[in-house]
């Protein structure tokens, strides 16, 4: 099948490298001419483990290409997907200009049927007025369907989540769309659960939504453990084991980040507004976030007493392992607070760094983690990748000035932390 991504972001790159490698001819456009000339010398913007080799094996056999223009993928697809951002406005709302615009050059450039089929993550409605802009800005008399296609995948398992999904979502109105998304999925195995347009848009928002409302949920159970000498570890280990509740994303920390959860529950929230409902649960959701940042830097200020020209190693920057994305990385705010409080960072990251510099001036990044336990007087753990569960704790005692981590992941065992000669304060245990 002809398939032609528009936006070659995170979604579009992993979907359109996928599609490819499922035996499709893929074309990927995007206006920024860099990116795409870039792209085409095998250089990802981003980090996501397998991508490289992926677009290498796909642009090689022909199956995947790029282009600048919009026109030039829609010639010869037969489905179109809208894979561009949908970044926030400041008071949340999701900003769709960037899906009218695509909306309205595919129409333009239409003369026989098409599917186009949105896969941003977007507010319910959208693709109504998809349909509308197409409607109104096509030229030749042409019959085309909208449809919805929402996107499961996280970064840093994203091939794996786009090859083996859990259940692929398809909005419909017609048959032939229908047919057609079944046809471009034969290869996968999984549920096809399909819906009306809305309601898969829907499906989408309140996904992300539950599932940061279960952090949050989870987070704050921690908080009332911290006051009473629970362990938030085993809590959520003696909930996870009912199958209603479920044991993934109840691991307590500092809050979710990233490029999606914190944008899809504001953009959630503010569609909900505008439709006539306060969706009050999830102003608890953020907020209940937002408290948990503050408290790890608490955290730090009250074992250091002073904090002021104190040396803070920070282990971890991206929002979370196996990935460089820094949107919304929660190491943002913790860093500048520290910073403002006084202290001098030192901070390490296995791929985020050349991420992390434009956006945090002042710090010193180092080489690995254990010189960014070197002559520090505290070490923070932010992002939990493996090979920091995996450090030499012996040697990074020996290297601190002061052997006190304070664990924002909960990576280690408080006891044998203890046996280590660590001072060790972690999050609701
Ligand atoms: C999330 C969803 O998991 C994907 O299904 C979805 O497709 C994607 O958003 C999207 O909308 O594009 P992602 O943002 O890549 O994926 O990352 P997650 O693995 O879901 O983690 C999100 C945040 O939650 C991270 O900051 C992580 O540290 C935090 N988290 C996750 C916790 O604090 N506790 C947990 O138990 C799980």
């Amino acid at each position: 099948m002809n398939v032609c991504i528009i936006g070659v972001g995170y979604v579009g790159l992993v979907t359109g490298a996928c599609f490819a490698d499922l035996g499709h001819r893929v074309i990927c456009v995007d206006n920024d001419r860099k990116k795409i000339e870039s792209l085409k010398k095998f250089k990802i913007p981003f980090y996501e483990k397998g991508l490289n080799e992926v677009v290498r094996r796909n642009v090689n056999s022909g199956r995947l290409s790029f282009a600048s223009a919009i026109k030039e993928g829609v010639k010869d697809s037969l489905v179109i997907f809208i894979c561009v951002g949908t970044p926030p406005r400041p008071n949340g709302e999701a900003d769709l200009s960037y899906v009218e615009n695509v909306a309205m050059e595919i129409a333009r450039n239409l003369t026989s049927y098409h599917l186009v089929v949105e896969k941003s993550t977007v507010p319910v409605e959208t693709g109504k007025w998809v349909e509308h802009t197409i409607k109104t800005n096509i030229r030749k008399h042409v019959k085309f369907d909208v449809a919805s296609n929402p996107e499961f995948l996280r970064e840093g398992t994203a091939i794996h989540d786009f090859l083996y999904p859990d259940r692929i979502v398809i909005g419909v109105e017609t048959k032939r769309a229908e047919e057609t998304l079944r046809e471009l999925y034969k290869k996968v195995k999984a549920e096809i659960v399909v819906t009306d347009i809305k309601s898969a848009e829907l499906i989408k928002h309140a996904s992300n939504s539950f599932l940061a409302a279960k952090i949050s949920f989870i987070n704050s159970v921690a908080n009332i453990c911290e006051r009473t000498g629970a362990d938030i570890t085993k809590v959520a280990h003696g909930m996870g084991l009912d199958p209603r509740i479920g044991r993934s994303f109840l691991q307590s920390g500092i809050g979710y980040g990233g490029s999606c959860f914190p944008k899809d529950v504001d953009a959630f929230m503010h569609i909900s507004g505008k439709l006539g409902y306060d969706f009050a649960l999830l102003k608890a959701v953020r907020k209940a976030n937002e408290e948990q940042r503050v408290l790890f830097v608490k955290k730090i200020e009250e074992s250091l007493w002073i904090v002021k020209g104190k040396t803070i190693g920070i282990l971890g920057l991206s929002f979370k392992p196996e990935t460089d994305d820094m949107r919304q990385a929660p190491s943002i705010d913790i860093i500048n607070s520290l910073m403002n409080a006084g202290a001098k960072i030192k901070a390490y990251d296995p791929k985020a760094m050349p991420k992390a510099r434009p956006i945090l001036k002042g710090v010193k990044f180092c080489k690995d983690a254990y010189e960014a336990a070197r002559q520090s007087d505290c070490l923070a753990i932010v992002t939990e990748w493996h090979e920091f569960k995996v450090m030499d704790l012996k040697r990074v005692k020996k290297l601190m000035k002061n052997p006190l981590i304070v664990d924002g992941r909960n990576v280690f065992d408080p006891k044998e932390m203890k046996r280590l000669g660590f001072r060790y304060i972690s999050m609701g245990r």
